[in-house]
């Protein structure tokens, strides 16, 4: 990825003081998704990791980790596989639960949806605390998958998310645009 294309993405996520709480700055990437030049490039860049990794599938991480992946999986020809908070997807799933600051959360997927011989890519948004991915790196392998690699178009590097992730990615890259 360029310069200029790290600096427009950069332009189009807006800072939003004291959201959803007092105290917390949340990364708003809806200024990102209006424009159609920045989402293209995102997922055109993420596409571009998607297949420098050989990978054959792609995880979404819900919500907005969908809005990403999805173009993601139609650029780079490969199927898309979301991954959701519980309770949601109506077939038999496999579950995650993981820890939160306080309290725990839980992931599913489709155990259909992943076998034996995919490679899989995981793309969100963000890559906070690292919860979420490394709970969705633990459903992939067990339903028999392997993994590529993840892919966030940011990372909150004071939330310590990569040092989190680090045992559970196995070697498998991290990228963060
Ligand atoms: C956010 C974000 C990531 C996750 C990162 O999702 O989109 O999926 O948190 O946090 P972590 O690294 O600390 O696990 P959120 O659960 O807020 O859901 P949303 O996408 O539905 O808003």
């Amino acid at each position: 990825m360029t310069v200029s294309t790290e600096e427009l993405l950069l332009s189009r996520i807006r800072d939003v003081a004291d959201h959803p709480i007092p105290g917390v700055t949340f990364k708003d990437i809806t200024p990102l998704l209006a424009d159609p030049e920045a989402f293209a490039a995102l997922t055109g860049a993420l596409a571009e990791l998607c297949v420098r990794y050989g990978a054959t599938k792609i995880v979404g991480l819900e919500a907005r980790g969908f809005i990403l992946a999805a173009p993601v999986a139609v650029t780079a020809k490969l199927g898309f596989v979301p991954v959701r908070k519980a309770g949601k997807l109506p077939g038999a799933t496999l579950s995650q639960a993981y820890e939160l600051e306080y309290g725990t959360a839980e992931i599913e997927v489709h155990a259909e949806d992943l076998a034996t011989g995919d490679r899989v890519m995981v793309i969100d948004d963000v890559l906070a605390t690292g919860g979420t991915a490394e709970a969705s790196l633990e459903l992939i392998r067990r339903a028999g998958a392997e993994v590529a690699g993840v892919a966030v178009l940011m990372e909150l590097g004071f939330l310590g998310g990569r040092a989190r992730l680090e045992p559970a990615l196995r070697g498998a890259p991290l990228d963060a645009l």
